[in-house]
């Protein structure tokens, strides 16, 4: 059985990344889920800026999510994944292309932005999910183990290439992870979730 007592997850600043490590099976995408509101607790609060969100459904929380499976639309073009979440936000949809448009020549992908996003390799669909991340402007970003599913120099080259436009974004992000290096490289703090318990690492 899996428990998670008296939860209290607390973010800094802005533009900061505090990593979540622990072994697999630990229970770090369950505790991210619950940050998330895609699952709830038995005992404990998740709170933002002070506010218990606990009872919140997740898209009042206004978190923006990240996995290692891209989770993008394959139906859609890149633009049009990019400017998902804001056209679901109310946006017309002009403005929300012409907006994914810039970020995405931002991301250096505008040569991309009509494909589908499975044409694309793994590293630039993980960009088009930042990207769709990013620019609905969420209140924090929760990555859990964003570069998993990608080759070892690809990871290294994301890890840093994600953490300047994390915090280009003065976003704050929950990183899970279960890669050490990998934390060190993005997040300014982190813990360990080991047999339940939350421990400082730095
Ligand atoms: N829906 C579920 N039902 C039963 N057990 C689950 C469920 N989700 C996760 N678990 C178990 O809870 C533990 C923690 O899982 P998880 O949060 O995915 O760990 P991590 O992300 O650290 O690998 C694991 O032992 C997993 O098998
Ligand atoms: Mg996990």
């Amino acid at each position: 059985m899996l428990e998670l007592r008296h939860i209290h997850k607390h973010w800094d600043g802005a533009g900061e990344t505090v990593a979540l490590l622990g072994a697999s099976g630990s229970g770090k995408s369950t505790l991210l889920k619950i940050a998330a509101g895609l699952e709830s607790a038995e005992q404990g609060q998740v709170l933002f800026d002070g506010q218990d969100i606990s009872a919140w459904p997740p898209e009042r929380r206004g978190f923006a999510l990240m996995f290692q499976d891209f989770a993008l639309f394959p139906h859609l073009s890149v633009q049009d994944n990019v400017a998902f979440g804001l056209i679901e936000q109310g946006m017309g949809r002009t403005q929300a292309r012409e907006q994914a448009r810039a970020m995405l020549d931002r991301f250096g992908l505008a040569g991309h932005a009509q494909a589908r996003v499975w044409t694309l390799s793994g590293g630039e669909q993980q960009r088009v999910a930042l990207a769709r991340a990013l620019i609905t402007r969420p209140r924090a970003l929760l990555l859990d183990e964003p570069f998993s599913a990608l080759d070892a120099e690809l990871r290294q080259q994301l890890r840093d290439e994600f953490r300047q436009r994390i915090a280009a974004a003065g976003m704050c992000a929950l990183l899970v992870t279960h890669d050490e290096t990998e934390a060190r490289a993005m997040a300014v703090h982190a813990w360990r979730l080991s047999g339940g318990v939350l421990q400082p690492l730095w």
